[in-house]
């Protein structure tokens, strides 16, 4: 069972016996969902995007985040921890839920993928303290260069507000300012398994594959 690297004696919201948790991280641009949805096929995780959960929520009628989630997007800043940590709780039970009402648990749906995040260190802890503590942090690490140029091709077709070279740069800052002490945090916990994602989708997934499957059957 995992334990926090966030000392607390409450109750987490999820039983870390049964839940458990992932989270991804490397810069905008690094594969980090590319490599996701491999995973999901390999192990049959629930996937869940940080970012994909905040633009729903941006464009949800009756939300009262909406415009303060589309002006943190557009300057590449974090939305406030509540917000996120609240969402991905809200997808977590539903997905569970789903889960139940069909076979019953089934192995597999108990685990999470957590996508882009924590991008910060008070998202992380807020997470770990109250609702489930993560098992490892998978890194994907590159260059700014080929992240760069991997988002620019995505914002081509990816419809994305964010997908252009100014807001790309801020999110390069904020990656460095703000995501990098969380991964630096869990590293010394042991806690994270840094891949290089320069190489092809293929070979970055051996990697990904083997991370996870140490911690899935050591
Ligand atoms: O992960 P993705 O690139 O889709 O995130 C897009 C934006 O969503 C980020 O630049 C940030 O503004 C916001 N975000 C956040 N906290 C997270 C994940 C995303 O504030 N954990
Ligand atoms: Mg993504």
């Amino acid at each position: 069972m995992t334990t926090s690297v966030f000392k607390s004696d409450k109750k987490t919201f999820f039983d870390p016996a049964k839940v458990t948790v992932f989270f991804i991280l490397g810069g905008p641009g690094a594969g980090k969902g590319t490599q996701c949805a491999r995973l999901v096929q390999d192990f049959g995780f629930s996937h869940l995007s940080a970012g994909d959960l905040l633009r729903a929520e941006q464009v949800r009628e009756g939300s009262e985040y909406g415009e303060l989630i589309r002006t943190c997007i557009r300057e590449g800043t974090i939305v406030p921890s509540e917000v996120t940590v609240n969402l991905l709780k809200n997808a977590m039970a539903a997905a569970i839920a789903e889960d139940h009402e069909g076979e019953g648990w089934t192995e597999g749906r108990g685990r999470f993928l957590i996508d882009g995040f924590p991008r910060k260190l008070d998202q992380a802890e807020m997470f770990e303290v109250e609702i489930c503590p993560a098992s490892l942090i998978l890194f994907f690490d590159t260059t700014e260069e080929v992240m760069l140029a991997r988002l620019l091709e995505r914002g081509k077709t990816s419809g994305r507000e964010d997908d252009n070279v100014e807001s790309i740069k801020k999110r390069f800052r904020t990656y460095k300012e703000q995501t990098m002490p969380v991964i630096e945090l869990y590293e010394k916990y042991n806690k994270v398994a840094q891949i290089d994602s320069t190489a092809s989708i293929e070979e970055v997934h051996k990697h990904a594959s083997a991370a996870v499957m140490k911690v899935l059957a050591p």
